[in-house]
């Protein structure tokens, strides 16, 4: 399928599943050449990254943990309004080598926070995967050690990614046609 139809937009093939799968495999195994000793725990971020996360953790071939976090927004009473949270994390990450699985990272707003937050439960180390990367979008520095694909500016959906809670089925990636 060339072309699909998520609610209101259309979207063009743009990365298919064979070159996903190769790509993710590449990473994995840096990933595992880097990390093999060091009984990582792997934090796959949903809902975007379950996908990923999955193919990405069966291609890992040494101990290693897995869970599943999110963040979560709620209105704060600070002035600055909105607060984010990390939700799910029940395992300690005291000392533990710690892997953030993340689908995509755009501004890169959200990683940033995400570290933040992780940082302060004295973990080893954090390392960071990301399916995607839009280099141009960013603006703030954050440290991505493993990023399977740089891609310019268009939203994109499928393989876990939505646009507004749908496509997230597909197994290819599309990008929406202007
Ligand atoms: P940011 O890096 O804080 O700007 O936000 C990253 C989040 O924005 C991701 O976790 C996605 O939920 C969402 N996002 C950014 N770009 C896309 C896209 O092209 N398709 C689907 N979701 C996206
Ligand atoms: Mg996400």
């Amino acid at each position: 399928m060339e072309i699909v139809q998520v609610l209101d937009k259309k979207f063009s093939l743009y990365i298919s599943k064979e070159q996903i799968r190769e790509r993710v495999k590449e990473v994995a195994a840096e990933i595992e050449k880097d990390l093999k000793d060091k009984n990582p725990l792997f934090l796959v971020i949903l809902n975007g990254s379950f996908v990923f996360g999955a193919d990405l953790l069966r291609e890992m071939n040494f101990p290693c943990e897995i869970t599943f976090i999110r963040m979560s927004s709620y209105e704060g009473t600070s002035t600055t309004g909105e607060v984010k949270q990390v939700i799910g994390l029940r395992e300690s990450i005291e000392g533990r080598t710690v892997v953030v699985v993340e689908d995509i990272i755009d501004t890169g707003y959200t990683m940033k926070e995400m570290l933040r937050i992780l940082n302060e439960k004295n973990p080893e180390s954090i390392y960071v995967t990301s399916l995607f990367v839009k280099p141009e979008n960013l603006k703030v520095d954050v440290k991505i050690d493993y990023r399977c694909f740089d891609i310019d500016n268009d939203f994109i959906v499928g393989y876990g990614l939505d646009y507004d809670h749908y496509g997230r089925n597909l197994p290819d990636i599309y990008k929406v046609v202007e």
